[in-house]
C-alpha cells in the first residue's frame, strides 16, 4: 500500500489539533485575556512536526499513538512558547508568525511573554494532569519529563537561543554553528521522538536509534529553516524571509553558501534514514517525513 504523507500529516494534525482544544480550551475568569493569548498562538496554524514526531514515534515502535497526545501536546506547547518569545522585539523582532501577526503585535510585549510563560507551564501540568494511562506507567512518565525539561532549558533549547543572541553580527566557528543548532532546534525535536520511544517501552537499542534519527532530523531541520530564510517567500512560510539577514544571524548559508548548506541538509537527512535501518514498516511516516525535509516550502 503506497504511503500518502500529506494524508498522514493532516490526520495527525487534526488529532492534535483537537486534542489541544480539550487540554486548552478558553476561559471565561479573569485571567481570560492571557489564556486567549496562548491560544491565539497554538491556534494559528503551525505544522505540529513535534507532536507528530513524538505520535510517529510510537507508532514506530507498534504501540498506539493515541496514548501519547498529552506528550505531543506538551511538546507543541513548549514549541509555540519558544516561537512567542523567539519573535519579540527582544529577541528577533519578528511581525508575522504562521501567518498571522505575531503574539506581541496583537496582545502586546508584557502579554506576549506571560503568554509563553503560560504554556510552557501549562505543558508539565499537562503531563502530571493526563500523562497517566495504560501506555504510560508513573515511572515512564517522570524519565520522560526529564527528557523534555532538560531538552527545553538552559541544556538545550534556552541554550541554543542563548548562542544565537551572542552570536548576531559575529563569525562563529563551524562547530559553535552546529552546536547552537542542535541545542535551539535540535534538542526539542529529538525530545519529542525519544520522549515517544520511551513512552512506547523501546529498548536501549531502539530507544538509541530513534534519538540518533532525531538527531539528524533536528540539524536537517533547523538548516533547512536558515535555507528557506534565504529562498523562501514571507507567504507560503507565515513568517518573514530575509529576517536573519537583516539582523545578522549566523546561519549555516552566511557561513557555508547556499550550495554546501543544502548538501549538508541532505547529510542529515541520509544519516536520519540510516538511523532507522532496524525498524519495519511501521516507520514509514517517520522516513517519509524527513525526506521531506529537503522539499518543504515552509
Ligand atoms: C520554527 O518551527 C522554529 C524553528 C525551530 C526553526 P516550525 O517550522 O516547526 O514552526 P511551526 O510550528 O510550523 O509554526
Ligand atoms: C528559532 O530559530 C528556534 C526556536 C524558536 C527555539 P529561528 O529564529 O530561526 O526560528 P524562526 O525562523 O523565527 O521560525
Ligand atoms: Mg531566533
Ligand atoms: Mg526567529
Ligand atoms: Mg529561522
Amino acid at each position: 500500500m503506497s504511503f500518502d504523507l500529506k494524508i498522514y500529516l493532516e490526520n495527525k494534525q487534526k488529532l492534535v489539533n483537537a486534542a489541544l482544544e480539550r487540554y486548552l480550551p478558553p476561559i471565561q475568569d479573569p485571567t481570560r485575556n492571557l489564556v486567549d493569548s496562548m491560544r491565539y498562538s497554538l491556534f494559528a496554524g503551525g505544522k505540529r512536526l513535534r507532536p507528530i514526531l513524538c505520535l510517529g514515534a510510537v507508532e514506530t515502535l507498534g504501540e498506539d499513538p493515541e496514548l501519547c497526545l498529552p506528550v505531543a501536546c506538551a511538546l507543541e506547547m513548549i514549541h509555540t512558547y519558544s516561537l512567542i518569545h523567539d519573535d519579540l522585539p527582544a529577541m528577533d523582532d519578528d511581525d508575522l508568525r504562521r501567518g498571522k501577526p505575531t503574539n506581541h503585535k496583537i496582545f502586546g510585549e508584557a502579554m506576549a511573554i506571560l503568554a509563553g510563560d503560560g504554556l510552557l507551564t501549562e505543558a508539565f501540568y499537562l503531563l502530571s494532569k493526563f500523562g497517566l494511562n495504560d501506555l504510560i506507567r508513573p515511572t515512564k512518565l517522570i524519565e520522560i519529563i526529564k527528557i523534555i525539561s532538560n531538552a527545553a532549558g538552559w541544556r538545550g533549547m534556552v541554550g541554543g537561543q542563548t548562542i544565537d543572541m551572542e552570536s548576531e553580527g559575529k563569525q562563529i566557528e563551524p562547530s559553535l554553528l552546529e552546536l547552537m543548532h542542535s541545542c535551539k532546534t535540535g534538542a526539542l525535536i529529538t525530545a519529542s521522538v525519544e520522549s515517544g520511544a520511551v513512552a512506547a517501552g523501546a529498548d536501549e537499542e531502539k530507544r538509541e536509534a530513534l534519538v540518533n534519527y532525531g538527531r539528524h532530523f533536528g540539524m536537517a531541520f533547523q538548516i533547512t529553516d536558515d535555507l528557506l530564510d534565504v529562498t523562501g517567500n514571507s507567504e507560503e512560510m507565515g513568517k518573514p524571509a530575509g529576517s536573519d539577514e537583516a539582523r545578522n544571524k549566523s546561519t549555516f548559508p552566511a557561513l557555508y553558501g547556499l550550495e554546501k548548506t543544502r548538501e549538508m541538509a541532505t547529510f542529515h537527512v541520509n544519516k536520519a534514514l540510516e538511523a532507522l535501518e532496524q525498524f519495519d514498516d511501521r516507520a514509514t511516516p517517520l522516513r517519509e517525513l524527513v525526506k521531506y525535509l529537503l522539499k518543504r516550502r515552509k
